[in-house]
């Protein structure tokens, strides 16, 4: 079989199984079976497969009809124009999440922060953690997560980057382990943590579904994380210093009701879709 009848072929398996983008799917696994960029496959079309890339793309094609994540199948995602390991483990990085790294960069550019003292909270790929050292030069970043196995996947991104020297990891709970060191230099937590709640877990898609739990549900109404987050960061922040925190976008009232006295400024800023989708609030 060559790879245009192989497509075809898969294609219409796709349909069958109710996947949404079954074409772009289809290619972009068997691209990464013969290791190729997707558009060489137009050039490449008649090019036989054996019977070892077969049998790999066979694999991949039932998993993914069976709704696993293109991400976990390929085993990486882009995020910051950066390619992330990612596995069952943790969480595939969103685009909205990048918006709320874009926002904290901007942030350190506006104010001059050479060098800033940041603390990933729920670090899972290390998406955020390694993209905040990435682009910020000189920040010092402590990624922590109380799951290892996420943990571990973080630790490869951060190699893979050589940014061991400024990102650290640590397992633990939210902010408790800073807690107890008496840290209180920090000059932002940064925290996209699970925030969906009971209902909305209920109705998760199968593709979201295959992520893990620990990952997604903030409990009943999904507030859970912030409730304990927001007077944690208090303890940890620097005067003057930023709590970021992503959040769904139905959630900003009831996320910025949480924010006590102890809180300067609190502000709800919206996604490239026009959703509330982040609140910045200042120690
Ligand atoms: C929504 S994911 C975010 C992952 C990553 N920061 C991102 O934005 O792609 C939330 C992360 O919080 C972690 N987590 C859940 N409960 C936690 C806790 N009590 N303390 C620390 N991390 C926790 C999960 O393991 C998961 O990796």
């Amino acid at each position: 079989m060559n790879i245009r009848e192989l497509l075809d072929t898969t294609v219409e398996y796709f349909k069958k199984y109710g996947l949404k983008d079954p074409r772009l799917d289809a290619e972009v696994l068997l691209a990464h079976v013969l290791k190729k960029e997707r558009i060489q496959l137009y050039v490449d079309f008649d090019q036989p497969l054996n019977e070892q890339e077969l049998g790999q793309y066979r694999q991949l094609v039932y998993l993914r009809s069976r709704h696993h994540p293109v991400a976990y199948l390929l085993g990486k995602k882009e995020f910051m124009s950066l390619e992330l390991t990612v596995n069952e483990e943790v969480l595939i990085p969103r685009p909205e999440t990048e918006e709320l790294v874009e926002n904290i960069i901007e942030y350190c550019k506006g104010r001059n922060l050479s060098g800033p003292n940041i603390v990933d909270v729920g670090t899972g790929s290390g998406a955020i953690a390694v993209s905040l050292a990435y682009y910020i030069e000189g920040a010092k970043i402590l990624a922590i997560d109380i799951s290892p196995g996420a943990l571990k996947v973080a630790r490869e991104n951060i190699a893979r980057y050589e940014l061991g020297e400024r990102v650290k990891v640590m397992e633990g709970d939210l902010l408790t382990p800073l807690i107890w060191l008496n840290k209180d230099n920090v000059d932002i937590v940064v925290s996209n943590p699970p925030y969906i709640d009971q209902a909305g877990m209920a109705q998760l898609s199968r593709e979201v579904k295959m992520e893990p739990e620990l990952a997604l549900h903030g409990g009943v109404d999904g507030l859970d994380y912030y409730r304990r987050l927001i007077p944690q960061a208090l303890r940890v922040l620097k005067d003057d210093g930023l709590l970021a925190l992503e959040i769904g976008y139905d959630q900003a009232a009831a996320v910025r009701e949480l924010f006590d006295s102890g809180w300067s400024k609190v502000e709800v800023k919206k996604d490239y879709s026009g959703h509330d989708r982040m609140v910045f609030a200042y120690r």
